[in-house]
Protein backbone atom coordinates (compact mmCIF):
# COMPACT_ATOMS: atom_id res chain seq x y z
CA UNK A 1 0.00 0.00 0.00
CA UNK A 2 1.09 3.27 -0.83
CA UNK A 3 0.71 6.95 -0.09
CA UNK A 4 -0.58 9.20 -3.29
CA UNK A 5 -1.64 12.32 -4.01
CA UNK A 6 -4.09 13.03 -7.02
CA UNK A 7 -3.48 16.81 -8.03
CA UNK A 8 -6.55 17.75 -9.74
CA UNK A 9 -10.65 16.46 -9.36
CA UNK A 10 -11.69 16.30 -12.80
CA UNK A 11 -12.76 13.16 -15.01
CA UNK A 12 -8.75 11.70 -15.10
CA UNK A 13 -7.61 12.83 -11.30
CA UNK A 14 -11.30 11.49 -9.60
CA UNK A 15 -11.47 8.16 -11.69
CA UNK A 16 -7.32 7.94 -11.01
CA UNK A 17 -8.40 8.89 -6.88
CA UNK A 18 -10.83 6.01 -6.91
CA UNK A 19 -9.33 3.37 -8.74
CA UNK A 20 -6.11 3.34 -6.59
CA UNK A 21 -8.12 3.45 -3.59
CA UNK A 22 -9.96 0.65 -4.47
CA UNK A 23 -6.64 -1.28 -4.79
CA UNK A 24 -6.10 -0.42 -1.91
CA UNK A 25 -3.39 2.44 -2.12
CA UNK A 26 -4.03 5.41 0.69
CA UNK A 27 -5.34 8.09 -1.65
CA UNK A 28 -5.69 12.58 -0.91
CA UNK A 29 -7.02 13.52 -4.03
CA UNK A 30 -6.66 17.61 -3.98
CA UNK A 31 -8.57 20.25 -6.32
CA UNK A 32 -8.34 24.28 -6.11
CA UNK A 33 -12.53 24.41 -6.18
CA UNK A 34 -13.75 24.45 -2.76
CA UNK A 35 -17.10 23.28 -3.15
CA UNK A 36 -16.37 20.31 -5.39
CA UNK A 37 -13.93 19.02 -2.87
CA UNK A 38 -16.89 19.79 -0.27
CA UNK A 39 -18.80 17.77 -2.32
CA UNK A 40 -17.27 14.95 -3.22
CA UNK A 41 -16.14 14.14 0.66
CA UNK A 42 -19.60 14.27 1.22
CA UNK A 43 -20.10 11.22 -1.63
CA UNK A 44 -21.52 13.62 -4.16
CA UNK A 45 -20.09 13.00 -7.89
CA UNK A 46 -20.00 15.86 -9.84
CA UNK A 47 -19.92 13.82 -13.23
CA UNK A 48 -21.68 10.98 -15.01
CA UNK A 49 -19.57 8.31 -14.82
CA UNK A 50 -20.31 4.90 -15.04
CA UNK A 51 -19.34 3.29 -11.55
CA UNK A 52 -17.45 5.96 -9.98
CA UNK A 53 -20.20 7.00 -6.82
CA UNK A 54 -20.16 3.15 -5.96
CA UNK A 55 -15.96 3.35 -5.79
CA UNK A 56 -15.97 7.01 -4.22
CA UNK A 57 -18.52 5.44 -1.67
CA UNK A 58 -16.32 2.67 -1.01
CA UNK A 59 -13.23 5.26 -0.54
CA UNK A 60 -14.87 7.33 1.94
CA UNK A 61 -16.01 4.43 3.76
CA UNK A 62 -12.90 2.48 3.81
CA UNK A 63 -10.93 6.18 4.55
CA UNK A 64 -8.44 5.02 2.04
CA UNK A 65 -9.88 8.20 0.01
CA UNK A 66 -9.66 11.97 1.32
CA UNK A 67 -10.57 15.14 -0.61
CA UNK A 68 -8.61 18.33 0.33
CA UNK A 69 -8.45 21.82 -1.40
CA UNK A 70 -4.66 22.49 -2.17
CA UNK A 71 -1.87 20.61 -3.34
CA UNK A 72 0.55 21.21 -1.16
CA UNK A 73 -1.56 19.48 1.58
CA UNK A 74 -1.84 16.62 -0.63
CA UNK A 75 1.64 16.43 -1.83
CA UNK A 76 3.68 16.81 1.57
CA UNK A 77 2.40 13.30 2.41
CA UNK A 78 2.65 11.41 -0.48
CA UNK A 79 5.11 9.05 -2.24
CA UNK A 80 3.61 9.69 -5.27
CA UNK A 81 2.12 12.35 -6.67
CA UNK A 82 -0.04 12.10 -9.96
CA UNK A 83 -0.39 15.55 -11.70
CA UNK A 84 -4.15 15.04 -13.22
CA UNK A 85 -4.67 19.25 -13.78
CA UNK A 86 -6.00 20.29 -17.56
CA UNK A 87 -3.69 20.68 -20.42
CA UNK A 88 -6.27 22.57 -22.64
CA UNK A 89 -5.16 23.80 -26.33
CA UNK A 90 -4.06 27.44 -26.40
CA UNK A 91 -4.47 29.50 -29.35
CA UNK A 92 -1.70 28.13 -31.99
CA UNK A 93 -2.93 24.70 -31.18
CA UNK A 94 -0.42 23.71 -28.35
CA UNK A 95 -1.16 21.92 -24.98
CA UNK A 96 -0.75 24.49 -22.64
CA UNK A 97 0.85 23.89 -19.64
CA UNK A 98 0.65 26.73 -17.29
CA UNK A 99 -1.93 24.54 -14.42
CA UNK A 100 0.91 21.68 -14.57
CA UNK A 101 3.69 24.54 -14.29
CA UNK A 102 1.99 26.00 -11.49
CA UNK A 103 1.30 22.74 -9.62
CA UNK A 104 4.94 22.09 -10.03
CA UNK A 105 6.36 24.93 -8.37
CA UNK A 106 3.62 25.16 -5.54
CA UNK A 107 4.22 21.32 -4.43
CA UNK A 108 8.20 21.67 -5.23
CA UNK A 109 9.11 22.87 -1.41
CA UNK A 110 6.77 20.03 0.43
CA UNK A 111 7.90 16.69 -1.51
CA UNK A 112 9.67 14.09 0.67
CA UNK A 113 12.41 12.55 -0.15
CA UNK A 114 12.06 9.30 -3.04
CA UNK A 115 8.70 11.08 -3.71
CA UNK A 116 7.52 10.01 -7.57
CA UNK A 117 5.94 12.69 -9.77
CA UNK A 118 3.80 11.61 -12.51
CA UNK A 119 2.45 13.16 -15.55
CA UNK A 120 -0.75 11.39 -16.15
CA UNK A 121 -3.06 14.19 -17.79
CA UNK A 122 -2.08 14.36 -21.45
CA UNK A 123 1.32 16.43 -22.06
CA UNK A 124 3.21 17.04 -25.20
CA UNK A 125 7.16 15.29 -25.98
CA UNK A 126 9.23 17.09 -23.38
CA UNK A 127 6.56 17.15 -20.45
CA UNK A 128 9.05 15.17 -17.92
CA UNK A 129 11.76 16.33 -18.03
CA UNK A 130 9.89 20.03 -18.17
CA UNK A 131 8.17 18.97 -14.71
CA UNK A 132 11.76 17.85 -13.29
CA UNK A 133 13.20 20.77 -14.35
CA UNK A 134 10.69 23.22 -12.11
CA UNK A 135 10.76 21.17 -9.81
CA UNK A 136 14.49 21.54 -9.47
CA UNK A 137 13.87 25.14 -9.95
CA UNK A 138 11.62 25.13 -7.24
CA UNK A 139 13.02 24.00 -4.44
CA UNK A 140 12.94 19.71 -4.65
CA UNK A 141 15.93 18.29 -4.65
CA UNK A 142 17.08 16.57 -8.32
CA UNK A 143 18.17 13.58 -6.96
CA UNK A 144 15.62 12.74 -4.49
CA UNK A 145 12.68 13.50 -6.43
CA UNK A 146 11.68 11.67 -9.83
CA UNK A 147 9.25 12.44 -12.57
CA UNK A 148 7.97 9.85 -14.74
CA UNK A 149 5.32 9.89 -17.73
CA UNK A 150 2.17 7.61 -16.62
CA UNK A 151 -0.18 8.46 -19.49
CA UNK A 152 -4.22 7.94 -19.22
CA UNK A 153 -6.22 5.83 -21.88
CA UNK A 154 -9.14 6.45 -20.40
CA UNK A 155 -12.61 6.79 -22.21
CA UNK A 156 -15.37 8.76 -20.40
CA UNK A 157 -18.48 6.63 -20.11
CA UNK A 158 -16.16 3.77 -19.31
CA UNK A 159 -13.68 5.43 -17.33
CA UNK A 160 -13.68 3.55 -14.38
CA UNK A 161 -13.36 -0.08 -16.35
CA UNK A 162 -10.55 1.29 -18.38
CA UNK A 163 -8.74 2.02 -15.37
CA UNK A 164 -9.28 -1.28 -13.96
CA UNK A 165 -8.64 -3.72 -16.77
CA UNK A 166 -6.08 -1.54 -19.43
CA UNK A 167 -4.64 -2.78 -22.40
CA UNK A 168 -1.53 -1.18 -20.81
CA UNK A 169 0.05 0.79 -18.52
CA UNK A 170 2.47 2.91 -19.99
CA UNK A 171 5.60 4.14 -17.72
CA UNK A 172 8.45 6.52 -19.19
CA UNK A 173 11.12 7.03 -16.90
CA UNK A 174 15.11 7.57 -17.04
CA UNK A 175 15.49 5.73 -14.34
CA UNK A 176 14.23 1.74 -14.50
CA UNK A 177 14.17 1.33 -10.85
CA UNK A 178 11.59 4.48 -10.28
CA UNK A 179 9.74 2.94 -13.38
CA UNK A 180 9.59 -0.27 -11.69
CA UNK A 181 8.39 1.58 -8.16
CA UNK A 182 5.15 3.34 -10.35
CA UNK A 183 4.47 0.09 -11.93
CA UNK A 184 3.87 -1.67 -8.52
CA UNK A 185 0.81 0.59 -8.11
CA UNK A 186 -0.78 -1.06 -10.90
CA UNK A 187 0.42 -4.58 -9.38
CA UNK A 188 -2.91 -6.25 -9.01
CA UNK A 189 -4.16 -5.25 -12.53
CA UNK A 190 -3.77 -7.73 -14.82
CA UNK A 191 -1.98 -5.83 -17.45
CA UNK A 192 0.70 -5.44 -19.88
CA UNK A 193 3.24 -2.91 -18.38
CA UNK A 194 5.66 -0.85 -21.00
CA UNK A 195 8.81 0.61 -19.64
CA UNK A 196 10.03 3.51 -21.79
CA UNK A 197 11.81 6.28 -22.13
CA UNK A 198 10.02 9.96 -21.18
CA UNK A 199 9.16 10.87 -24.68
CA UNK A 200 8.39 7.52 -26.05
CA UNK A 201 6.11 7.02 -23.28
CA UNK A 202 4.65 10.88 -23.79
CA UNK A 203 4.24 9.86 -27.43
CA UNK A 204 2.55 6.54 -27.58
CA UNK A 205 -0.45 8.53 -25.26
CA UNK A 206 -0.59 11.23 -28.82
CA UNK A 207 0.25 8.33 -31.74
CA UNK A 208 -3.29 6.51 -30.16
CA UNK A 209 -5.80 9.43 -29.82
CA UNK A 210 -4.16 10.23 -33.44
CA UNK A 211 -4.42 7.04 -34.97
CA UNK A 212 -7.82 5.95 -33.43
CA UNK A 213 -9.12 9.92 -34.66
CA UNK A 214 -7.38 8.82 -37.96
CA UNK A 215 -9.80 5.73 -38.20
CA UNK A 216 -12.78 7.13 -37.25
CA UNK A 217 -11.84 10.11 -40.33
CA UNK A 218 -11.19 7.02 -42.86
CA UNK A 219 -14.20 5.49 -41.99
CA UNK A 220 -16.39 8.91 -42.27
CA UNK A 221 -14.60 9.12 -45.99
CA UNK A 222 -15.94 5.72 -46.63
CA UNK A 223 -19.43 6.14 -45.35
CA UNK A 224 -19.57 9.90 -47.77
CA UNK A 225 -18.15 7.69 -50.65
CA UNK A 226 -20.29 4.83 -49.74
CA UNK A 227 -23.66 7.65 -50.10
CA UNK A 228 -21.92 8.32 -53.66
CA UNK A 229 -21.67 4.97 -54.94
CA UNK A 230 -24.70 3.43 -53.22
CA UNK A 231 -23.05 0.97 -51.03
CA UNK A 232 -23.65 0.45 -47.53
CA UNK A 233 -20.33 1.47 -45.15
CA UNK A 234 -21.94 -0.80 -42.12
CA UNK A 235 -21.25 -3.55 -44.21
CA UNK A 236 -18.02 -2.28 -45.21
CA UNK A 237 -16.77 -1.47 -42.06
CA UNK A 238 -18.22 -5.06 -40.76
CA UNK A 239 -16.38 -6.68 -44.12
CA UNK A 240 -13.21 -4.47 -42.93
CA UNK A 241 -12.87 -5.65 -39.41
CA UNK A 242 -13.18 -9.46 -40.10
CA UNK A 243 -9.46 -8.51 -41.02
CA UNK A 244 -7.46 -8.95 -37.57
CA UNK A 245 -5.15 -6.15 -39.01
CA UNK A 246 -8.51 -3.88 -38.69
CA UNK A 247 -10.67 -4.84 -36.56
CA UNK A 248 -13.96 -3.95 -35.47
CA UNK A 249 -13.72 -0.99 -33.36
CA UNK A 250 -13.32 2.94 -34.25
CA UNK A 251 -14.99 2.25 -37.91
CA UNK A 252 -18.63 3.83 -36.50
CA UNK A 253 -19.21 6.51 -39.32
CA UNK A 254 -20.91 9.84 -37.67
CA UNK A 255 -21.22 13.51 -37.33
CA UNK A 256 -17.08 13.18 -36.58
CA UNK A 257 -15.40 12.85 -33.32
CA UNK A 258 -15.72 15.68 -30.75
CA UNK A 259 -14.89 15.00 -26.72
CA UNK A 260 -12.01 16.69 -24.54
CA UNK A 261 -9.41 14.57 -26.57
CA UNK A 262 -9.23 13.91 -29.88
CA UNK A 263 -9.53 17.54 -30.88
CA UNK A 264 -6.91 18.49 -28.52
CA UNK A 265 -4.35 16.23 -28.92
CA UNK A 266 -4.67 15.93 -32.53
CA UNK A 267 -4.16 19.38 -32.51
CA UNK A 268 -0.99 19.38 -30.39
CA UNK A 269 0.56 16.77 -32.02
CA UNK A 270 0.22 18.88 -35.32
CA UNK A 271 1.80 21.75 -33.28
CA UNK A 272 4.57 18.85 -31.94
CA UNK A 273 5.43 18.14 -35.90
CA UNK A 274 5.10 21.97 -37.01
CA UNK A 275 7.76 22.69 -34.80
CA UNK A 276 9.53 19.91 -35.18
CA UNK A 277 9.65 20.70 -38.78
CA UNK A 278 7.58 17.49 -39.73
CA UNK A 279 5.18 17.88 -42.42
CA UNK A 280 2.58 15.31 -40.96
CA UNK A 281 -0.06 15.73 -43.71
CA UNK A 282 -1.84 12.74 -42.70
CA UNK A 283 -3.20 14.34 -39.43
CA UNK A 284 -4.12 16.70 -41.37
CA UNK A 285 -6.55 15.37 -43.53
CA UNK A 286 -7.76 13.33 -40.50
CA UNK A 287 -8.59 17.00 -39.02
CA UNK A 288 -9.75 18.40 -41.67
CA UNK A 289 -11.83 15.37 -43.06
CA UNK A 290 -13.19 15.20 -38.74
CA UNK A 291 -14.03 19.57 -39.97
CA UNK A 292 -16.18 18.89 -43.12
CA UNK A 293 -17.80 15.85 -41.29
CA UNK A 294 -19.97 18.62 -38.92
CA UNK A 295 -20.24 20.57 -42.11
CA UNK A 296 -21.71 18.16 -44.18
CA UNK A 297 -23.91 17.44 -41.46
CA UNK A 298 -25.56 20.74 -41.49
CA UNK A 299 -25.54 20.23 -45.40
CA UNK A 300 -28.00 17.20 -44.98
CA UNK A 301 -29.79 18.43 -42.90
CA UNK A 302 -30.37 21.73 -45.70
CA UNK A 303 -31.16 19.50 -48.13
CA UNK A 304 -33.61 17.42 -46.27
CA UNK A 305 -36.20 20.53 -45.33
CA UNK A 306 -35.87 21.56 -48.53
CA UNK A 307 -32.85 23.99 -48.92
CA UNK A 308 -33.40 26.77 -46.70
CA UNK A 309 -33.02 27.05 -43.08
CA UNK A 310 -34.11 30.27 -42.14
CA UNK A 311 -37.23 30.81 -40.34
CA UNK A 312 -37.61 26.69 -39.81
CA UNK A 313 -37.88 24.99 -36.61
CA UNK A 314 -35.48 22.00 -35.93
CA UNK A 315 -35.57 18.99 -33.47
CA UNK A 316 -31.86 17.74 -31.99
CA UNK A 317 -31.72 14.56 -29.77
CA UNK A 318 -28.52 14.27 -27.89
CA UNK A 319 -25.66 17.42 -27.40
CA UNK A 320 -23.05 15.14 -25.56
CA UNK A 321 -19.85 14.26 -27.85
CA UNK A 322 -21.21 10.96 -27.16
CA UNK A 323 -23.27 8.70 -25.38
CA UNK A 324 -23.36 8.06 -21.71
CA UNK A 325 -21.22 11.17 -20.59
CA UNK A 326 -22.77 13.88 -19.62
CA UNK A 327 -19.19 16.03 -21.55
CA UNK A 328 -20.42 18.84 -24.05
CA UNK A 329 -16.10 19.62 -24.43
CA UNK A 330 -15.62 20.20 -28.13
CA UNK A 331 -19.38 18.28 -29.33
CA UNK A 332 -19.92 17.91 -32.59
CA UNK A 333 -23.87 18.29 -32.08
CA UNK A 334 -22.66 22.10 -30.07
CA UNK A 335 -20.88 23.01 -33.86
CA UNK A 336 -23.72 21.81 -35.84
CA UNK A 337 -26.67 23.79 -33.19
CA UNK A 338 -24.58 26.76 -33.53
CA UNK A 339 -24.12 26.48 -37.66
CA UNK A 340 -28.11 26.13 -37.95
CA UNK A 341 -28.68 28.73 -35.77
CA UNK A 342 -26.34 31.21 -37.47
CA UNK A 343 -28.40 29.92 -40.56
CA UNK A 344 -31.38 31.96 -38.65
CA UNK A 345 -33.46 28.55 -37.48
CA UNK A 346 -35.53 27.76 -34.50
CA UNK A 347 -33.44 25.07 -33.01
CA UNK A 348 -34.70 22.89 -30.21
CA UNK A 349 -33.38 20.19 -28.42
CA UNK A 350 -33.21 17.54 -25.98
CA UNK A 351 -30.06 16.06 -23.87
CA UNK A 352 -30.76 13.36 -21.48
CA UNK A 353 -27.71 14.39 -19.64
CA UNK A 354 -26.54 18.28 -20.35
CA UNK A 355 -29.71 19.89 -21.87
CA UNK A 356 -29.64 22.96 -19.16
CA UNK A 357 -25.82 23.41 -19.05
CA UNK A 358 -26.21 23.10 -22.96
CA UNK A 359 -28.56 25.84 -22.93
CA UNK A 360 -26.27 28.23 -20.86
CA UNK A 361 -23.35 27.63 -23.79
CA UNK A 362 -25.38 27.84 -26.48
CA UNK A 363 -27.28 31.21 -26.85
CA UNK A 364 -30.66 30.93 -28.53
CA UNK A 365 -30.37 27.39 -28.03
CA UNK A 366 -33.52 26.39 -26.84
CA UNK A 367 -33.93 23.11 -24.30
CA UNK A 368 -36.75 21.26 -23.72
CA UNK A 369 -36.83 18.22 -21.23
CA UNK A 370 -38.72 15.23 -23.46
CA UNK A 371 -37.81 14.00 -26.17
CA UNK A 372 -41.26 14.26 -28.13
CA UNK A 373 -42.01 18.16 -26.84
CA UNK A 374 -38.87 18.45 -28.74
CA UNK A 375 -40.55 17.32 -32.19
CA UNK A 376 -43.60 19.31 -31.95
CA UNK A 377 -43.74 21.42 -35.02
CA UNK A 378 -40.28 21.05 -36.09
CA UNK A 379 -39.11 20.81 -40.17
CA UNK A 380 -36.98 17.38 -39.36
CA UNK A 381 -35.70 15.52 -36.15
CA UNK A 382 -31.90 15.19 -36.21
CA UNK A 383 -30.51 12.15 -33.84
CA UNK A 384 -26.66 13.54 -32.70
CA UNK A 385 -25.57 11.21 -30.46
CA UNK A 386 -26.25 7.76 -30.10
CA UNK A 387 -28.05 7.60 -26.70
CA UNK A 388 -29.51 4.54 -26.33
CA UNK A 389 -33.10 5.44 -25.08
CA UNK A 390 -33.24 7.39 -28.61
CA UNK A 391 -34.32 3.73 -29.75
CA UNK A 392 -37.34 2.56 -28.06
CA UNK A 393 -39.08 5.83 -28.37
CA UNK A 394 -42.64 6.01 -29.70
CA UNK A 395 -42.26 7.18 -33.05
CA UNK A 396 -45.28 7.15 -34.34
CA UNK A 397 -45.58 9.88 -31.74
CA UNK A 398 -42.25 11.64 -33.21
CA UNK A 399 -44.25 11.12 -36.56
CA UNK A 400 -47.50 12.60 -35.08
CA UNK A 401 -45.95 16.04 -33.54
CA UNK A 402 -43.19 16.51 -36.59
CA UNK A 403 -44.14 19.30 -39.14
CA UNK A 404 -42.90 16.65 -41.68
CA UNK A 405 -41.71 13.05 -41.15
CA UNK A 406 -38.41 13.61 -41.94
CA UNK A 407 -34.87 12.61 -39.91
CA UNK A 408 -31.75 12.91 -40.12
CA UNK A 409 -29.29 10.05 -38.20
CA UNK A 410 -25.87 11.23 -38.04
CA UNK A 411 -24.85 8.01 -35.53
CA UNK A 412 -26.87 5.77 -37.70
CA UNK A 413 -28.85 4.60 -34.64
CA UNK A 414 -32.06 4.07 -35.93
CA UNK A 415 -33.77 1.43 -37.98
CA UNK A 416 -34.23 2.52 -41.39
CA UNK A 417 -36.69 -0.08 -42.85
CA UNK A 418 -38.48 0.36 -39.61
CA UNK A 419 -39.15 4.24 -39.82
CA UNK A 420 -39.70 4.53 -43.65
CA UNK A 421 -42.88 1.71 -42.70
CA UNK A 422 -43.82 4.69 -40.96
CA UNK A 423 -43.79 6.89 -43.22
CA UNK A 424 -40.52 9.04 -42.28
CA UNK A 425 -37.82 9.94 -44.84
CA UNK A 426 -35.43 8.52 -43.16
CA UNK A 427 -31.34 9.94 -43.91
CA UNK A 428 -28.42 8.15 -41.91
CA UNK A 429 -24.39 8.47 -42.56
CA UNK A 430 -23.01 6.40 -45.75
CA UNK A 431 -26.11 3.99 -46.08
CA UNK A 432 -29.21 4.68 -48.15
C1 LIG B 1 -10.75 9.04 -26.09
C2 LIG B 1 -9.87 7.79 -26.13
O1 LIG B 1 -10.67 6.67 -26.54
C3 LIG B 1 -9.23 7.54 -24.79
O2 LIG B 1 -8.36 6.42 -24.87
C4 LIG B 1 -8.43 8.79 -24.41
O3 LIG B 1 -7.80 8.63 -23.17
C5 LIG B 1 -9.34 10.00 -24.38
O4 LIG B 1 -9.97 10.14 -25.67
P1 LIG B 1 -13.19 9.68 -25.21
O5 LIG B 1 -12.89 11.06 -25.72
O6 LIG B 1 -13.82 9.52 -23.88
O7 LIG B 1 -11.84 8.80 -25.20
O8 LIG B 1 -14.20 9.01 -26.24
P2 LIG B 1 -14.18 7.90 -27.39
O9 LIG B 1 -15.14 6.85 -27.02
O10 LIG B 1 -12.83 7.49 -27.78
O11 LIG B 1 -14.84 8.75 -28.57
C6 LIG B 1 -14.24 9.95 -29.06
C7 LIG B 1 -15.07 10.54 -30.19
O12 LIG B 1 -15.03 9.72 -31.34
C8 LIG B 1 -16.55 10.71 -29.84
O13 LIG B 1 -17.00 11.93 -30.39
C9 LIG B 1 -17.20 9.53 -30.53
O14 LIG B 1 -18.56 9.76 -30.85
C10 LIG B 1 -16.35 9.42 -31.79
N1 LIG B 1 -16.33 8.08 -32.39
C11 LIG B 1 -15.78 7.04 -31.70
C12 LIG B 1 -16.82 7.91 -33.67
O15 LIG B 1 -17.32 8.84 -34.30
N2 LIG B 1 -16.73 6.66 -34.23
C13 LIG B 1 -16.19 5.60 -33.58
O16 LIG B 1 -16.14 4.51 -34.18
C14 LIG B 1 -15.71 5.79 -32.28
Amino acid sequence: MSDVAVIGAGYVGLTTSVCLAHLGHRVLCADIDEERVARLSKGEVPILEDGLPELLSEGLSSRRLTFVVGARQAAARANFVFLCVPTPQADDGSADLSSVEAVAREIAPVLRRGTVVINKSTMPVGSTRLVQRILGESGASIEEVRVASNPEFLREGTSVQDFLNPNRVVIGCDDPSVAVRVSELYRSLDAPILVTDPASAEMIKYASNAFLATKISFVNAIANLCEAVDADVREVALGMGYDQRIGFEFLHPGPGYGGSCFPKDTAALRYTARRAGYAFSLLDGVVEVNRRQHERMVEKLTALVGGELRGRTLALWGLTFKANTDDLRDSPALVIARRLLDAGAHVRAYDPAAGERAGAIVPGLEIVSDPYEVCIGAAALSVLTEWDEFRWLDFDRVRDALEAPVVLDTRNLLDPGALRRLGFTYEGVGRS
